[in-house]
Parts: C-alpha cells; sequence; structure tokens
C-alpha cells in the first residue's frame, strides 16, 4: 500500500502569512498537489497537514466536501519534523512506502511520483533534485566573501518517497537530535540510510515568498480552448422529444434516423470538433446500425476519445424550439446532461429560444441546438 503526506501546517513567515490557503487562480494552494495526489491512483491513503491552530472537524468537512475519501486531514506541529512525525503517527499500518510532498509546490506531476516509486527499490528513500547551474557565494555580514563551488551542487525538492519502516525509524531517532531538518531525505542521510537523488526534468516551482505568486499564476492559468456543435431536425406531429436525455411529453416528436437528441448530437459534434476529428456524422452515419441509436451511447464514444486529451470547463447550449418551453425542464436536462459529461451542474449552462414571428427563420417546422464547449489540458 502506499501513502502520501502533503505538508500543509506552516506559518509562511518568509511569505507573510500561510502561504498555502492563499487563492492561485480561484483555488488554495494547497490543493493543487491535493488534486494531483487524489487522482493517482497507485496512492491509497492521503494525510493532509494543517496548521495545529485549525479546527480538524470544519477542515474535514471542507475537505470532504472537495477532495475525494482518500484525504483524512491531521493537525501538524510547530516545525515540519513534527509535521511528519504527527502524520506518521496517522499511517495506515499496512502501508509500505510514504510519499511526502510541500503543498508550497504547486507544480507536482504524475510522472514525478511514478518515478520515485519505480526507482526506491534499493534505497530507503528517493528524491527530486535540481542541479545548480548558477555561481554560488556564501555572503555573512563581517565576513570574507567565499565562493562556493557549484559542482555536485543540488537543491533538494520534494516529492519524496520513502519506505515506510525506515522513515518511521528516522523520525523517531532524529527527534532527540538538535539539529534541524529542513527535508526527510537529509535526516536519513544522518543515519547512513541510502537515498536516491533524481534530477527533475520538470520547473518545480516553490512558492516562498509572495513575489512567486506571480510566476505561479503563470503557470497554474489554465490553456482555455473552445469548439462549436450544431444540429437541426425537422419535426412532425407525435408524443414528444428527448432533449439532453431527457424525455419531454408533448404534441410534437422529432423526424431523424437517431434518437434525435439534437441537443446531446451538439455536444457530441463539439468533443468531435474539440479533437478536430471529423462530425457527427461521419462518426455515426445513417445506416443500419444505427437505426434509433441512443444518443448517450454516441456521446460515450466521443467522451472516451475527447477525455483522453482534454477536460471539459463548461458547456453553454443554446435550444431552438417553439414549443414546449424549455424553463420548466431546465433543471432537469442540466442534472442529466452534467451527470453524462462527468461535471458538475455549475458548468452546464442550457438555454432557450423561440424564432415564433421572425417569418425568415422560423423554426415553427423544426429544432436544433447549438454549444459552445470550452475545454483545456
Ligand atoms: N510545513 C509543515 N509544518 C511546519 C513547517 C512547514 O507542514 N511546521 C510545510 C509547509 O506548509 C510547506 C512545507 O512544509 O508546505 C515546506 O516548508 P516552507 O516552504 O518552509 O513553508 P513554511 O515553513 O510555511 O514557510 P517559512 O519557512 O517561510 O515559515
Ligand atoms: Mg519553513
Amino acid at each position: 500500500m502506499i501513502s502520501a503526506i502533503l505538508l500543509a501546517a506552516g506559518t509562511g513567515e518568509r511569505f507573510g502569512g500561510e502561504k498555502q490557503f492563499v487563492e492561485i487562480q480561484n483555488k488554495p494552494l494547497f490543493s493543487y498537489s491535493l488534486d494531483v495526489l487524489s487522482d493517482f491512483e497507485k496512492i491509497e491513503e492521503i494525510l493532509l497537514v494543517i496548521p495545529p491552530n485549525k479546527n480538524l472537524n470544519v477542515f474535514q468537512d471542507k475537505v470532504f466536501k472537495n477532495f475525494s475519501q482518500k484525504v483524512q486531514v491531521v493537525l501538524g506541529g510547530k516545525t515540519r519534523a513534527q509535521s511528519v512525525a504527527k502524520a506518521i503517527e496517522m499511517l495506515n499500518p499496512r502501508t509500505k512506502l510514504v510519499l511526502i510532498h510541500d503543498s508550497a509546490r504547486p507544480l507536482l506531476k504524475d510522472s514525478q511520483l511514478n518515478c520515485l516509486i519505480d526507482s526506491i527499490q534499493s534505497y530507503d528513500g528517493a528524491t527530486m533534485v535540481r542541479p545548480i547551474y548558477d555561481t554560488v557565494k556564501r555572503i555573512n555580514p563581517g565576513q570574507p566573501i567565499s565562493l562556493v563551488k557549484r559542482e555536485g551542487l543540488y537543491a533538494v525538492e520534494t516529492p519524496q518517497v520513502f519506505k515506510s519502516e525506515s522513515l518511521k525509524k528516522t523520525m523517531s531517532a532524529t527527534k532527540k537530535f538538535d539539529e534541524i531538518f529542513t527535508d526527510e531525505t537529509s535526516a536519513l542521510e544522518r543515519l547512513d540510510m541510502k537515498v536516491l537523488h533524481i534530477p527533475n526534468k520538470d520547473f518545480n516551482l516553490k512558492i516562498t515568498t509572495k513575489d512567486d505568486i506571480a510566476i505561479a499564476e503563470q503557470f497554474l492559468q489554465k490553456q482555455l480552448q473552445y469548439s462549436i456543435g450544431l444540429d437541426y431536425h425537422s419535426i412532425e406531429p407525435g408524443e414528444g422529444v428527448r432533449i439532453g436525455g431527457v424525455d419531454i411529453s408533448c404534441e410534437i416528436q422529432t423526424k431523424a434516423h437517431s434518437d434525435g437528441d439534437v441537443l446531446l448530437h451538439a455536444i457530441i459534434d463539439a468533443l468531435f470538433g474539440a479533437l478536430s476529428n471529423k462530425d457527427i456524422g461521419e462518426h455515426f452515419p445513417s445506416n443500419k446500425n444505427n437505426k434509433n441509436i441512443d444518443s448517450k451511447k454516441m456521446l460515450e464514444k466521443a467522451l472516451k476519445q475527447f477525455k483522453e486529451s482534454y477536460n471539459i470547463y463548461f458547456i453553454d447550449a443554446t435550444i431552438t424550439l417553439n414549443s414546449p418551453k424549455i424553463s420548466q425542464y431546465r433543471g432537469e436536462i442540466i442534472t442529466n446532461v452534467a451527470k453524462l459529461l462527468g461535471i458538475s451542474k455549475n458548468n452546464v449552462s442550457i438555454k432557450a429560444i423561440t424564432r415564433n414571428g421572425l417569418n425568415f427563420i422560423d423554426f415553427k417546422e423544426g429544432w436544433g441546438a447549438e454549444v459552445i464547449l470550452t475545454f483545456g489540458k
């Protein structure tokens, strides 16, 4: 079993406050790493360590609402080592490997976690490091300036991974030392345990002062992309229409080869559009196989391809239909579309218009939907 400890219990002295809770792009700093750890399937348990002066229950409730069930909140200590020690007490006894990460580093990647887990075998611990390329000097007031040779100099980063037994042993043995260890691999090495240092290919920003926020904003900015989807069908007298997977009884029905769910068709078209992968007609031609096909099935196929590359951030749809009026069904349609797409209801907008009276574009013989999809990596 693999567990993770996410450290977010510091006071942020150099920052001038608890930097881990500062919002960047509408999201608190600590939650960037928490999201990556929660989505990483090999990790079965996450201990989120928060400052000791916080209310554990309030925090735990918030975490349960926003994050996965894997997360447990723990009150930290005055020093980093004490925070780690508090989390270790809560570790599941079955755990064999423990990942430790600073919430101050929001650019955590799956590839780093995989790399650490895959290479720890014959070591007690492993850490990401960054070679130092700058010229380095030691400058202390009143003392001669000395040049530090940069060869072999590395900055130690997180994430780090540890064999659980080695970490427990180290944290309990080094408690008695006067030394302050600013990371756990240094504590391991103090006991002559074997640590692997892996040069990190990625930029692994650490937020230390307020100036770092502007840099973080640039890196964490979502790169938004947009695509469009349209669909129209003619109507005839009948018993109902299907809109966004919701069956609505009324006095018309859609003339279509499929189930005629114009809204889902427009969404599917936008998904294929995002992938620059032709259109719904090419993927689902009007042949025998697709006769009366449920649009949900088509959506599943398009969504599977789409989710390999992108996330949906928002979907805005306009339905053109003279009657029945959409407003009374809007809530149900939004709920269903959000469920089908696997996104929050807050990120789905369904609007409707009629074109009554405008003879040149009157829709009395048909209906349609237009969708704009906002998405990104
Ligand atoms: N940390 C912690 N418990 C502590 C001290 C630090 O969990 N008692 C965590 C911080 O929240 C941070 C990580 O360890 O995510 C790295 O520490 P650092 O960047 O030094 O953060 P702070 O200690 O909060 O900042 P400062 O040293 O400027 O006070
Ligand atoms: Mg600190």
